[in-house]
């Protein structure tokens, strides 16, 4: 019936049925299992009633010896399934043939499952067999930022900036295991008790890290934040209030006469949206280069090189780091250059490019304020090695960067700019700066929604003379607040 995909018959080699506790005879009827309808949420409130607490258990039974039919079917699909022949099959090829195998296996098991049931437990099959397992929905789900993975039995996602538990699960550890295993041999790496972690990039451009036991002590760690394929424009990021149309107005101004920013922001603020949405503002004509530990920009302009750092292979070698990215780009006559995220000895190449013509580049970094994001610079120096006092430190740094952009994941969820400080100079030993836009908060509505509005500091712009010069006279309105 579906000999194009199986594998010749091994009558040695025919697993036996040992998973479902399955009534006796095939045929449906009496025996037959009730249909699953209702399936209970982790954490949702108990039954009522006794009435109710039967049927809840009768769900969770039900909902057990599902997963162990799905589990022997799996095993008896990778028996069957001829994986070699399965490269050249189309997808409704595979699903027909998963749906025959699947079909003639729960017959021979004598389970009988309604047709919602049926449908969803083919699919389930394909995306263990094509897909990621149980993670597949959530890749497909466009609402989903991040899926973070704590073992086996905990899977979180990130929607709307605010994490949720999901009901997914993996089987064991090893289920878990086995689908890492795939997505990282998917791209050549390999993770192991010897090299317990891993960064990759999966096939859909998602980034994806993963920490397996021993030193992931309760099991697998996985974080994966996935790819937009539409990133958010300027636009986008107006109208879900991530900054106001004067802050956008003069941020235009900024990255199109060239000064050098960085964005500062803690983990998942939205730095890298927030980078690539200001490159739009880049003239077309220009070369620009961009160099990634994971690509994950997207830059609209005609004229872009993209590189990616590599991590050393299984012996140890073949490293390929921002750094020497960096330094090789510099080689590349690029009018700008574009860092994803700078974290460590990177900082000094990529301070000094800004410093030597390559005016106009951009970086992000990991900080909680502007005065943190020039720490963290100084610390990044001092770590690289560099023997250099302080105040020369700061000096390269402050001629280096004139905007600092704060973006941030507010407590409601929503991401925000938080200010915009340029950097004027120095004062003595120290850093001068002053802060042009912020978010001033409000209140907070009873839902937990916060309340605030993007405010002028009333600072014009160490820069409105060079705007001005290069065409971008901005109304001096934009720098008076409202009170
Ligand atoms: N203003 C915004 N409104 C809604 N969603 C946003 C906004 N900014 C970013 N996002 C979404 O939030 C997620 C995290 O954003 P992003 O990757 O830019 O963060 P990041 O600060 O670079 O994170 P990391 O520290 O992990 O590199 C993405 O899925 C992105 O689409
Ligand atoms: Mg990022």
């Amino acid at each position: 019936m579906f000999a194009r995909f199986k594998k010749p018959a091994d009558p040695a080699s025919r697993p036996t049925v040992t998973a479902p506790a399955a009534p006796g005879p095939a045929a449906p009827g009496p025996a037959a299992p009730p249909a699953a309808t209702v399936r209970p949420r982790p954490g949702t409130p108990g039954p009522a009633s006794p009435a109710q607490a039967v049927a809840a258990d009768k769900d969770k039974k039900r909902k057990e010896r599902l997963a162990e039919i799905k589990l022997e079917l799996h095993g008896r699909l990778l028996d069957n399934l001829n994986l070699a022949a399965l490269e050249h099959a189309t997808e409704a090829e595979l699903r027909a043939e998963i749906a025959a195998i699947a079909a003639e296996a729960l017959e021979e098991m004598g389970v009988v499952l309604n047709k919602e049931e049926r449908a969803g437990l083919n699919q389930e099959l394909y995306d263990e067999v094509m897909g990621l397992g149980p993670i597949e929905p959530l890749l497909k789900d466009d609402t989903v930022n991040d899926i973070l993975i704590n073992g086996p039995r905990q899977v979180f996602v990130e929607r709307a900036g605010k994490l949720q538990l999901t009901d997914i699960t993996f089987k064991d550890e090893r289920h878990l295991l086995r689908i890492i295993d795939k997505i990282v041999s998917a791209v050549g790496r390999r993770v192991d008790e010897s090299n317990p972690y891993v960064d990759a990039r999966l096939a859909d451009g998602s980034r994806f890290n993963a920490m397996v036991p021993p030193v992931a002590v309760d099991g697998s760690l996985v974080s994966i934040r996935k790819f937009k394929k539409d990133k958010l424009k300027i636009d986008d990021l107006i109208r879900f209030g991530a900054f106001s149309e004067e802050m956008a107005a003069y941020l235009q101004a900024a990255v199109a006469t060239r000064l050098n920013i960085i964005v500062s922001g803690g983990t998942g603020s939205g730095k890298t949206t927030t980078l690539n949405a200001l490159s739009s503002f880049i003239d077309n004509s220009e070369r620009i280069l961009t160099i990634e530990d994971t690509a994950e920009l997207q830059l609209q302009q005609t004229h872009v090189g993209r590189m990616e750092s590599r991590p050393p292979n299984v012996e140890g070698k073949g490293a390929v780091t921002q750094r020497d990215c960096l330094r090789n780009a510099l080689r590349m006559r690029p009018d700008r250059i574009i860092v994803g995220e700078t974290r460590g000895e990177e900082v000094i190449d990529m301070l000094q490019a800004m410093n030597t013509g390559h005016d106009g580049s951009m970086t992000t970094i990991h900080a909680n304020s502007a005065r943190d994001a020039v720490s963290r610079l100084e610390n990044m120096i001092a770590m690289a090695g560099i023997e250099m006092p302080l105040r020369a430190v700061r000096a390269q740094i402050a001629s280096a960067v004139n905007l600092i952009v704060q973006a941030s994941r507010l407590q409601d969820g929503s991401r925000r700019m938080v200010s915009i400080t340029e950097i004027t100079g120095m004062e003595g030993e120290v850093i001068s700066m002053q802060e042009i836009f912020r978010y001033e908060r409000l209140g907070l509505e009873p839902s937990g929604k916060i309340l605030g509005r993007f405010n002028a500091t009333g600072v014009r712009s160490h820069y409105s003379e060079r705007f001005r010069q290069w065409g971008y006279d901005l109304p001096h309105t934009i720098y008076e607040p409202i009170l």
